[in-house]
């Protein structure tokens, strides 16, 4: 007689299609893998198109118990001689992800099923903003996790958007509050937040019109998540616990239903693979060169600049920070992407050119983790973006931060007031203003302080992540309750003999 053996696990693991969002996945698929887990990641077809380009075919073709899928993401594609190696607009993502992705992600789920050569999906691992995949996941009767790729207090910030909206204070009466002092009004009784100001608030509610397509979907998406069977934070115990404590019941059925794990720091918790197929997914090509740069240069003396995957600023922007640099004296690494300036390349004056040759090296992208864990970093000057903020901790670097949008404003007031490692950058960037907060951080005693806070919150990071820690407890809990299958589980009719 047959025995019914449960079938082996299989995970779906399904990012937001943006840099930011798919280096967390990856390092949860990675650590899936590592416990047995036949993986399928899914790349929008725009993003897997580019990582063939900066990896290589055979590394996207997959390895074992390894491979890549691929859906629309129903955007326009870009019409000949457009760039199509750039960051699409997040709102128009956002739009066409919700409202095109479900049939192909379901289809993708069948096709997988009835492919035969791999074992059935057993579970999904979804970015919670992708939150359509829900419906395709409980079709299958599949347990389903949500992967929430920000800060926790950034969670929360957008889920009290309806707060705000309740107390009269969002939308504002006219786009003169932006400027008017009206950002700076304090947010008192906000449960799970700290000392907050309308303005750390996550963006998408400075707006007059709460029908915005951004504010809308902030809060659908954010309560939706009360359906997962468990979400996942990127982020520990000892940083975000409070607010952790704080999204749970807001979640929940009142029996602790979906249950919230902290696994993260993910980069430090995910094994590093040197295995091409699944090492790292870089949108851009990594330049090594900016690692030969750093060796031999004193501990602590690097200034490292990088505003991650999304922003955009102005020329004028981008000439305030290179003279704030050059004026600061100090040796610095400065990435700039391709697209980060504002419909057109990044044009540096040749005096600045000249006056900071020597001590400085610029690069279009780099392997930012290794960056920062190297000594010769001393500070660095960030959007505050997640990964950034958390990879900053991990290495023990104190930042500057220059907030652009979304949850980075939320994440800067934190690391400036609750955790002690920054120090914000007026949105209008003067180049003395620059200058200014460099000599604090690299050479004044705040910035000595600074670096020893990051340092102890880069302590508890690798004590989170290590064997027996709170982050790495939580992710064989999750594995061992939610999605390894149950002996007797045949989700969708499967079983063995
Ligand atoms: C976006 C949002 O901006 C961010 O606030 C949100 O939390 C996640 O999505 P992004 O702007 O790209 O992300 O910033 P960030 O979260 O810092 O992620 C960037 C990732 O790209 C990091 O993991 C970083 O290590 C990596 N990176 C960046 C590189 O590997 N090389 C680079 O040169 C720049």
């Amino acid at each position: 007689m047959a025995a019914e053996m449960p079938p082996q696990p299989h995970a779906v693991c399904l990012p937001y299609p943006a840099q930011g969002h798919i280096a967390p996945m990856l390092n949860v698929a990675k650590l899936l893998h590592a416990r047995g887990f036949h993986v399928t990641f899914v790349n929008s077809e725009y993003n897997h198109a580019r990582l063939v380009r900066t990896r290589g075919a055979a590394a996207m073709a997959g390895g074992a118990g390894f491979r890549f899928a691929t859906i629309p993401d129903g955007m326009q594609a870009p019409s000949s001689g457009e760039d199509d190696d750039v960051t699409q607009d997040i709102p128009s993502l956002c739009k066409s992800t919700t409202e095109t992705c479900l049939g192909p992600f379901r289809r993708l789920l069948a096709e997988l099923n009835a492919a035969g050569d791999r074992p059935p999906v057993t579970c999904v691992v979804s970015d919670l903003i992708m939150g359509f995949s829900m419906d395709a996941a409980k079709e299958l009767g599949l347990p389903y996790v949500q992967l929430w790729t920000a800060s926790t207090v950034s969670y929360l910030g957008y889920r009290h958007y309806r707060l705000l909206i309740d107390r009269g204070i969002a939308p504002l009466k006219d786009m003169n509050q932006l400027t008017d002092g009206y950002l700076d009004m304090p947010v008192e009784d906000v449960p799970g937040l700290r000392s907050m100001r309308l303005r750390d608030f996550p963006t998408f509610i400075r707006t007059t019109d709460l029908d915005e397509f951004m504010v809308r979907y902030a809060i659908k998406e954010t309560e939706r998540a009360a359906g997962a069977t468990a979400v996942i934070l990127n982020s520990f115990g000892d940083l975000e616990g409070e607010a952790v404590e704080a999204m749970e019941p807001l979640l929940g059925d009142g029996n602790g239903k979906p249950k919230v794990y902290t696994v993260g720091p993910l980069s430090l918790l995910a094994p590093r693979s040197t295995s091409s197929t699944i090492g790292s997914l870089s949108l851009w090509k990594e330049q090594e060169e900016c690692l030969q740069w750093l060796q031999g240069k004193e501990p602590a003396s690097v200034v490292y600049v990088n505003f991650g995957s999304i922003v955009v600023m102005t020329n004028e922007q981008l000439v305030e920070f290179a003279w704030g640099l050059a004026n600061s004296g100090h040796h610095f690494m400065w990435v700039i992407r391709p697209d980060l300036v504002r419909g057109d390349s990044a044009v540096l004056p040749p005096e600045f050119l000249m006056e900071t040759a020597g001590r400085r090296l610029m690069a279009s992208w780099c392997p930012q983790q290794e960056v920062l864990d190297h000594p010769a970093v001393g500070a660095f000057l960030t959007h505050s973006g997640w990964n950034s903020t958390l990879e900053s901790m991990c290495g023990g670097v104190p930042v500057i931060s220059w907030p652009f949008f979304g949850d980075q404003q939320t994440n800067c007031r934190y690391q400036c007031k609750e955790w002690g490692v920054g120090m914000e950058i007026d949105n209008n960037v003067q180049r003395d203003a620059v200058t200014g907060l460099i000599a604090e951080l690299m050479d004044g005693e705040k910035g000595k302080q600074m670096r020893k806070r990051a340092e102890e919150w880069q302590e508890k990071a690798i004590m989170a992540a290590k064997p027996g820690g709170s982050s790495h407890r939580n992710f064989d809990e999750l594995v061992r309750d939610v999605l390894l299958p149950k002996t007797g589980d045949s989700a969708h009719g499967v079983t063995r003999d």
